[in-house]
């Protein structure tokens, strides 16, 4: 990771009425997130390389937060709603380059919190000094690809049969990508606090 992030949590907005709180995820968040996981259906993993769903993959994310990791937990009436990940790989050539994950609980789906996470994501990538973001799925998740093209990503290719289930069918993986140090460059030429507003 480049620098370690500037942007200050908890904050703290309302959706449909509810308060929701996001803040930095730490290892106590581990039980929230290994139940967090285990309701999710299955075909809302496979955008990523693990199977997140499994308690081991868990440990090991918990234990690399503020290494190669830096994710948020979203929280609504005491239960962990939303989850992201921004994985940076320092040792490799695209030190400059966080994949993002994101994860809404489906219950809470379509209340404008997985644009909120993008956002917020976007933002301490930013702060992280981070330059562009990528972000991966199967190319059947519409709801996602529209929800992250609306936010400025753009569609780079199309791996063919990439990811395949427990049942051995096989999917497409979409991978969209935004240059979040252009966008930065033109928020900062509008007087924009942040790159992407809050
Ligand atoms: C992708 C995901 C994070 C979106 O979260 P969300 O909280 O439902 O998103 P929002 O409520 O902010 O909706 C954003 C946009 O997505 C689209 N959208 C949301 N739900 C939709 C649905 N069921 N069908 C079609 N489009 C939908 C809409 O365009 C919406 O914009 P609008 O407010 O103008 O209607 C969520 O669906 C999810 O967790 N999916 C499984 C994991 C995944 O695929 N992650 C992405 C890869 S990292």
């Amino acid at each position: 990771m480049k620098k370690s992030a500037s942007r200050h949590y908890p904050r703290r907005l309302e959706l449909n009425g509810t308060a929701v709180e996001f803040r930095l995820m730490t290892a106590e968040d581990g039980p929230a997130l290994n139940q967090f996981m285990a309701e999710l259906p299955v075909h809302d993993l496979l955008f990523v390389r693990r199977n997140i769903s499994h308690p081991k993959v868990i440990k090991a994310w918990l234990e690399a937060l503020g290494k190669s990791v830096s994710s948020l937990v979203a929280y609504a009436n005491g239960q962990l709603v939303g989850c992201t990940a921004v994985v940076v790989d320092s040792c490799s050539w695209s030190p400059h380059v966080g994949d993002l994950r994101i994860l809404v609980a489906p219950a809470w789906r379509g209340r404008g919190l997985g644009r909120v996470l993008i956002k917020e994501c976007v933002n301490l990538a930013l702060s992280q000094g981070l330059e562009k973001l990528t972000v991966q799925m199967t190319v059947d998740q519409s709801a996602a690809i529209t929800t992250f093209e609306g936010l400025g990503f753009q569609p780079e290719s199309v791996l063919r049969n990439h990811v395949k289930d427990h049942d051995g069918r096989t999917y497409d993986l979409a991978l969209l990508s935004l240059e979040v140090k252009e966008l930065a460059a033109r928020a900062s030429g509008k007087g924009m606090a942040t790159a992407i507003s809050d």
